[in-house]
């Protein structure tokens, strides 16, 4: 049986999501949005894609969750995007009220589902939508880490001229100015990249990555990134649904891991047909176990604001 994928907002991550999981023929996509005609547009839109690129996914917009029922994977991107000279955290009371008002509706029409949230401030919305839906920890993950971690190996590919493909990466902690890269762990085909970049161009490039979000936004001026973040989230949607095992950073309830007790922050994760199957503890200097403690602290404080 085709596996059935549902995305609430059909903004630009969600549309942009529903694009790279139709062209990868992952699953049938339900678009859904509060406004009326923008998922039914879409959704036929892409549909329509679908001869052209040989795939067959079948893809519809709507405005009624009946539709999304039963689905396996529910990705959440509805709320609002920053503007220029917005943080993430000033999303945090608009977009609550948002995914309390999702939620619910997801729940009851896919209760056996596995959700990923991309909706912004990223690691406190995930905790509101894994209270709210009392899903156990493994089936409610939140999408920043592949996405900040993918932004740190473009920056690092393109500062060594090298393929994309040879670079791989580490971001963890929350996503919000205080997430935390690990050159230590980020190689390029194996070679520590410490060992290839010297400190002040390497420290350029974390701070960078740091500001990615923010220097989208500064060019955009409506709104924020979509083709990387929608790229991220459908990469969970693929290691969940042909249960590949994959480790990659995501943002999870944490129960004492890494010493931090009952917040969702980014560690690296192995992701397959369970949801959320691993959380991998690797060792940190004392430097980087402060920086992950800090940034753990900045989601408890949001969290402490809406109650979470
Ligand atoms: P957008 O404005 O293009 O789309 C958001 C959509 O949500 C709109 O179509 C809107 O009608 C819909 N929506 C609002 N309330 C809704 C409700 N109650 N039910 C269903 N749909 C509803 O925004 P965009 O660019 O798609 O971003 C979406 C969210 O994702 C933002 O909060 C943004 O900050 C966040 N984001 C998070 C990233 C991450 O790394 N975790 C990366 C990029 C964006
Ligand atoms: C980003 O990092 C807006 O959180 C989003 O691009």
């Amino acid at each position: 049986m085709r596996k059935k994928v549902t995305i609430v907002g059909a903004g630009n991550v969600g549309a942009t999501a529903a694009h790279w999981i139709a062209a990868k023929e992952l699953a049938d996509v339900v678009l859904v949005d509060v406004v009326e005609g923008i998922p039914q547009g879409k959704g036929l839109d892409l549909l329509e894609a679908m001869p052209i690129e040989k795939r067959d996914s079948y893809i519809i917009g709507t405005n009624d969750y009946a539709e999304t029922a039963n689905s396996d994977i529910v990705v959440i991107t509805a709320g609002i995007p920053r503007k220029p000279g917005m943080s993430r955290d000033d999303l945090l009371q608009t977009n609550y009220k948002i995914m309390s008002d999702v939620v619910g509706k997801v729940v009851a029409n896919s209760p056996d589902s596995i959700l990923i949230i991309v909706s912004n401030p990223l690691d406190a919305m995930a905790q509101a939508a894994f209270r709210q839906s009392k899903f156990n920890r493994e089936r409610v993950i939140g999408m920043a880490g592949i996405l900040d971690s993918a932004r740190f190996r473009a920056f690092i590919a393109e500062e060594l001229n090298v393929s994309v493909e040879n670079v791989t990466a580490f971001v963890l902690g929350g996503h919000g100015d205080t997430m935390v890269p690990l050159p230590r762990y980020s190689t390029v085909a194996g070679i520590p990249i410490t060992e290839l970049i010297p400190k002040d161009r390497l420290d350029a490039i974390v701070q960078r990555t740091r500001d990615g979000g923010a220097e989208i936004v500064k060019h955009l001026k409506t709104g924020s990134a979509y083709y990387a973040p929608s790229s991220a989230a459908v990469e969970m949607v693929e290691a969940i649904l042909k249960d590949k095992k994959k480790i990659v950073p995501c943002a999870v309830y944490l129960q004492g891991e890494y010493g931090i007790n009952g917040y969702y922050v980014g560690v690296p994760c192995k992701l397959g047909a369970r949801g959320l199957e691993q959380i991998i503890e690797i060792k940190l200097t004392p430097e980087e176990d402060a920086a992950l403690r800090k940034s753990a602290d900045a989601v408890k404080e949001l969290c402490a604001v809406i109650g979470v």
